[in-house]
């Protein structure tokens, strides 16, 4: 019995040094090192560190297992796994449904992002069989939530990450080619551009403090002035900071923010930023929201906040399937999902459809007529006028192929949708396609060049045969 014990006793020390190994070490070490400012403890006092919030996101995706999947999108600066919830009811799962994502604690001293999307997250798996937002979230939509990209800021109670760079000015800016070196990018922001080729989000929110705003694009002005710029879809993004606006319970009441919005550029204007280049790059339209005056409210006020973010937040996550233009595209041929795009008329933005199901998610402002124009290569574009009232409006295009020599060509190359649900198929596919322009265009240099050699050769001027 003796030797049992023994040998119990040893397996559990074992264990519980090789789980807390280095990593966590170092962690707690970042932590308690600022545990000598009496400043910063008192500010953080009744805040998750990272190593609690580490618990509470893998609590969660034991709690709610069966709507929710626990991933890392990679690791902080200083090795902290910068993790996600994923919340849907086939989590993982590619399925026709938008995608949307949250992300917090973007900047280290901003910390309220991070402690309201756990309590979020917390309250859909409470509340998705009998709240029907709740339940309309997690049956249509891909929610992923990361609560914090900054956890080396956090633990240093400061800005910027380990490296005292500002991730919300780290991004390839569409104005001044600063930061378009990707390898002296932060692996933070690193971490955020690799999700966004893999992953397609319709819409999306960070979360900041220090203000009560929903800001929208663009951030930046080509000329650096402090001026309102729109981008194309400016109205989209109104209506959208606005919903959220008017959602919360006081943001809308703002005495500094008429509405409680404001255009970035309007505010201040921002290069870098995270927001204009998930719009132009990740076709994705995000919002920056600042959900408190204080950026380091005392703990005991999160919960009040959250109550106050709640409807807000949900409102927005569902504004993906509840507003908008919806639907898929399809071959009328062979009647299999096409990938292509979706374009309204007047407005200078493309939207991509899914790569396994070719379904679209557009949002767009309410109570106005639009042209909704489908395309993909190799097939005859189509489009169609609605009109979109408060509700969504689904809309399935059937393209008809394009029989010109150049339609069929693009469509016997470029037509990867074959309904394959596997990325992996898909990118096999692509290559193959562009291997195979490569060949041709190969051809039609070689032939291009013979015949240049031939007619070359019949236009030198005969030879004299006399030398004078
Ligand atoms: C909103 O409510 C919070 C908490 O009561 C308060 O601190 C803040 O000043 C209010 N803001 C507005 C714009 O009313
Ligand atoms: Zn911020």
């Amino acid at each position: 019995m003796k030797l049992i014990l023994f040998l119990l006793y040893i397996s559990l020390t074992l264990s519980s040094v090789l789980s807390r190994g280095g990593l966590s070490a170092t962690r707690l070490l970042l932590e308690e090192n600022h545990s000598h400012n009496s400043d910063s403890i008192d500010k953080a006092k009744g805040y998750m560190t990272n190593y609690d919030l580490e618990q509470a996101v893998k609590d969660f995706g034991r709690r709610c297992s069966n709507i929710s999947r626990i991933y890392s999108i990679g690791k902080s600066v200083n090795g902290f796994p910068l993790w996600v919830m994923e919340i849907s009811d086939k989590p993982g799962a590619e399925e026709p449904e938008p995608a949307f994502k949250f992300i917090g604690n973007v900047h280290g001293d901003e910390p309220v992002g991070r402690e309201i999307t756990l309590l979020l997250a917390n309250w859909l798996c409470d509340n998705h069989m009998k709240d029907p937002l709740a339940k309309l979230i997690v049956e249509n939509v891909h929610l992923h939530i990361l609560p914090s990209l900054n956890p080396d800021g956090f633990a240093l109670k400061r800005r910027g990450n380990a490296n005292n760079i500002d991730l919300n000015r780290d991004f390839p800016d569409q104005f001044f080619p600063m930061n378009n070196d990707e390898d002296a990018r932060q692996p933070e922001t690193r971490a955020i551009m690799t999700w966004l080729r893999e992953m397609h989000f319709t819409a999306s929110a960070t979360l900041h403090g220090g203000a009560l705003v929903a800001n929208y694009p663009w951030d930046g002005t080509h000329d650096k002035r402090r001026n309102y710029y729109g981008c194309p879809d400016d109205q989209t993004f109104k209506f959208l900071a606005s919903s959220y606006s008017h959602s919360h319970r006081n943001m809308s009441l703002s005495k500094e923010f008429h509405g409680g919005i404001i255009n970035g550029a309007f505010w201040y204007p921002i290069y870098g930023g995270m927001q204009d280049w998930n719009y132009i790059h990740g076709g994705c339209l995000e919002l920056t929201l600042e959900i408190s005056d204080d950026k380091w409210p005392n703990a005991n006020e999160l919960p009040t906040i959250w109550e106050y973010n709640k409807i807000s937040m949900l409102n927005l996550v569902a504004s993906v399937v509840k507003t908008g233009v919806h639907g898929r595209i399809f071959s009328s041929d062979s009647g299999r999902p096409i990938p292509g795009s979706i374009t309204i008329k007047g407005i200078n933005y493309m939207v991509k459809s899914g790569r396994a199901f070719a379904d679209y998610h557009r949002l767009l402002a309410p109570g106005k007529k639009y042209e909704v124009i489908a395309s993909a290569p190799g097939y005859k574009s189509k489009s169609t006028t609605i009109w979109l009232e408060e509700e969504a409006v689904t809309v399935d295009f059937i393209l008809d192929p394009d029989e010109t020599l150049e339609g069929n060509l693009l469509r016997s190359i470029c037509d990867c949708g074959s309904g394959v649900t596997t990325k992996f198929y898909w990118r096999f596919h692509i290559e193959i396609c562009f291997f195979l322009v490569i060949v041709l265009a190969f051809l039609c240099f070689l032939l291009k060049r013979r015949t240049l050699f031939t007619l070359g050769k019949q236009r030198q001027p005969p030879k004299r045969s006399v030398m004078i």
